[in-house]
């Protein structure tokens, strides 16, 4: 049905486009309702106990499975239960600031079908933390929250005089989530269209959760850090210390890209399109490649306990498991949204199970077992 819609949503604006898609989010998930009972259950050969086979643990919590939409399509948290719906296992919540900001100017996100991705640089628009606490706050006591998500967290996209300001900035917007429910916290320091293009580096990260820590103390929830998908081996390896050292649970890799290719190969956008559309950041399949290369690199050298979340690019079940067998805990994803719809996450995860049972496996067993030779193969993947 989507693919009948998408020529329609895909002839206006990309972001008139996006608001307009999440204004009948509540009328989608209400009828993807029955589509989701009806796939997973076929995908299960009617037999509901089946369904632990993708239950998923990471990011604070026990998952129903391991699709995680992937922060900046809910910036102001106002569908959390509506994500859940439509099959999501988690809903990263934000980036929030701890001041409301209208972001950068239109035009500002473009899309590249011929790739199926997109470039933007909305430049963290959103309500602010009080406003986006507050409802959360309003939902759980109306029991209107979906039963997972986390929070996503940055700095304002203003120019500050000093760094400790800077800093302040980003603490003030953890401690407006006291009393908030959620599962898990993500310090998002790789955003590539604040005004001054700056993420955060070593030193500053370093400070930052030197200054979030007694606000850690507050929320007794698992943080986790998001970096780019162009961030550099010299600096996850340094990343990796700090993480040990300040207790981080995980990491989420990662950002939107500020390259324009495919790994080695050139985007199929002409570059007289890539040229004209200008800065922001890239994401959807394109990222996939350079994700998984980051992610096999974390993988080598992290800690057992660091948690890896793999985001960039994920659009399929092949997807989701060639992440999970490279290491990750669980997958998010955004950009596939758009080109695939609302049922995505249902056709995802029908899928995943449909080769879990063929090869009688769970989720967390092929974590367990990921080194097995024979793995990639019972799971209908080919070489990597
Ligand atoms: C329009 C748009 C807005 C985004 N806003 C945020 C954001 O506010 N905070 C954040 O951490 N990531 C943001 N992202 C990045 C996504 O969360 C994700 O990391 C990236 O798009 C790669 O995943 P994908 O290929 O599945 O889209 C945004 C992405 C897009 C396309």
């Amino acid at each position: 049905m989507f693919d009948a819609i998408r020529p329609i949503l895909f002839s206006i604006d990309p972001e008139i486009a996006h608001d307009l898609s999440l204004s009948i989010l509540p009328a989608c998930a209400f009828a993807a309702t029955p589509y989701k009972t009806l796939a997973l259950a076929m995908a299960s050969d009617f037999d509901e106990s089946q369904l632990i086979r993708l239950k998923t643990r990471a990011l604070g919590g026990i998952l129903d499975n391991p699709l995680v939409l992937a922060a900046g399509l809910d910036k102001n948290g106002l569908h959390t239960a509506h994500w859940h719906a439509l099959g999501f296992g988690s809903v990263e919540i934000g980036s929030v600031t701890a001041r409301p900001s209208n972001g950068n100017p239109r035009p500002r996100l473009f899309r590249l079908p011929r790739d199926q991705a997109a470039i933007n640089r909305m430049g963290l628009n959103g309500q602010g933390a009080a406003a986006v606490s507050q409802r959360l706050i309003r939902q759980r006591q109306n029991q209107d929250l979906g039963v997972h998500y986390g929070i996503n967290i940055a700095r304002s996209n203003r120019s500050f005089a000093t760094v400790d300001q800077e800093i302040e900035d980003v603490v003030e917007a953890f401690a407006s989530f006291a009393g908030v429910s959620a599962a898990y916290y993500a310090l998002n320091i790789s955003c590539p269209n604040t005004h001054d293009g700056l993420k955060f580096e070593i030193d500053k990260t370093d400070s930052t959760l030197s200054a979030l820590a007694p606000v850690r103390q507050t929320l007794q929830k698992p943080l986790y850090i998001k970096i780019s998908n162009d961030a550099a081996t010299d600096f996850v390896d340094d990343l990796l210390v700090l993480l040990d050292r300040h207790e981080v649970t995980g990491l989420i890799v990662g950002n939107t890209s500020t390259r324009r290719n495919n790994g080695e190969r050139p985007l199929e956008t002409s570059p007289a399109r890539i040229a004209e559309i200008g800065a922001g950041g890239l994401s959807g399949r394109p990222l996939f490649g350079r994700m998984m290369a980051l992610l096999s690199h974390l993988d080598a050298r992290k800690p057992s306990q660091l948690q890896l979340i793999a985001c960039g690019g994920i659009d399929s079940a092949d997807r989701v498991l060639q992440a999970l067998l490279a290491g990750a805990d669980a997958t998010q994803l955004y950009t596939a949204m758009a080109y695939k719809g609302p049922l995505l996450p249902v056709d995802i995860s029908a899928d995943l199970l449909q080769r879990l049972r063929r090869a009688g496996l769970s989720i967390q067993e092929i974590q367990a077992n990921r080194h097995t030779a024979s793995l990639r193969r019972s799971l209908g993947l080919g070489e990597p």
